[in-house]
């Protein structure tokens, strides 16, 4: 069977790293969640005092860039992929919600992306993965073979997130997820370069009401028939 690039996109706490990687661990393909490296990028600025005020020092971030490495590894036991920036597991940290508040900011960055894009499309020259985001069907691989975009209400997302958030053990507030949820649809959709939008030629999931399973079902139906047509 022919491998092929599989780009899922869509809205923050849609769900779409963990179907991706359930879909990628499925059917044997590699999984890379593109998020992880603007979250790390982010955690960098706050960890080298990038960010006074809540604003990021642009210019210092940009002269900053090469010192920036993120690398992929598969956890030994659970087969999850872990993000790494310069060799230290960030895996943890660039989930916490100090670093969902500026993610979007530097998502939002020209030359943040323009090096992001560039590492991602070395990690697609393999065929055979699965890759999140909100720009992968649009600007990373045009071309993938799969394009999902997925969807849900912001109110069940943000009840995901705080779900996942209190199953780690943080105390968190919905209120406070929720809104933070709208801002990050509200950057991504908005900022200049590759805003959050549906490809042409991807097909949408909204998965407000589907089980796990279901979509899991759905998304394998997917990829079962586009292979077989290519
Ligand atoms: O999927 P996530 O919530 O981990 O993504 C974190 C942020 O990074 C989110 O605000 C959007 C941004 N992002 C992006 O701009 N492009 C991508 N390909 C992936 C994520």
């Amino acid at each position: 069977m022919k491998r092929i690039i599989i780009a899922i996109d869509g809205f923050s706490s849609c769900g779409k790293s963990t179907m991706a990687k359930a879909l990628a661990r499925n059917i044997g393909y590699l999984y890379f969640d593109s998020g992880a490296m603007y979250r790390a990028v982010a955690l960098y600025c706050m960890q080298n005092s990038l960010i006074t005020d809540g604003e990021i020092d642009t210019e210092a971030l940009r002269g900053k860039m090469k010192d920036i490495h993120i690398t992929f590894e598969a956890d030994p036991e659970t087969k999850n992929s872990i993000t790494f920036l310069n060799g230290v597991n960030v895996e943890h940290s660039i989930r916490s919600l100090e670093v969902s508040r500026y993610v979007s900011n530097v998502a939002a960055l020209d030359f943040v992306r323009s090096e992001m894009v560039e590492q991602q499309r070395e990690m697609g020259k393999q065929k055979g993965i699965v890759m999140d985001g909100r720009d992968i069907g649009t600007t990373v691989f045009p071309d993938a073979e799969m394009k999902v975009f997925v969807t849900a209400s912001a109110e069940v997302r943000a009840k995901r997130r705080y779900d996942e958030l209190s199953a780690r053990g943080d105390n968190p507030n919905f209120n406070e997820i929720l809104e933070n949820v709208l801002q990050r649809d509200h950057i991504d959709q908005t900022r200049d370069v590759s805003p959050l939008k549906k490809a042409d030629d991807a097909i949408l999931l909204d998965n407000s009401n589907l089980t796990r399973e279901e979509q899991m079902e759905w998304l394998i139906d997917t990829y079962k028939k586009l292979t077989t047509e290519c």
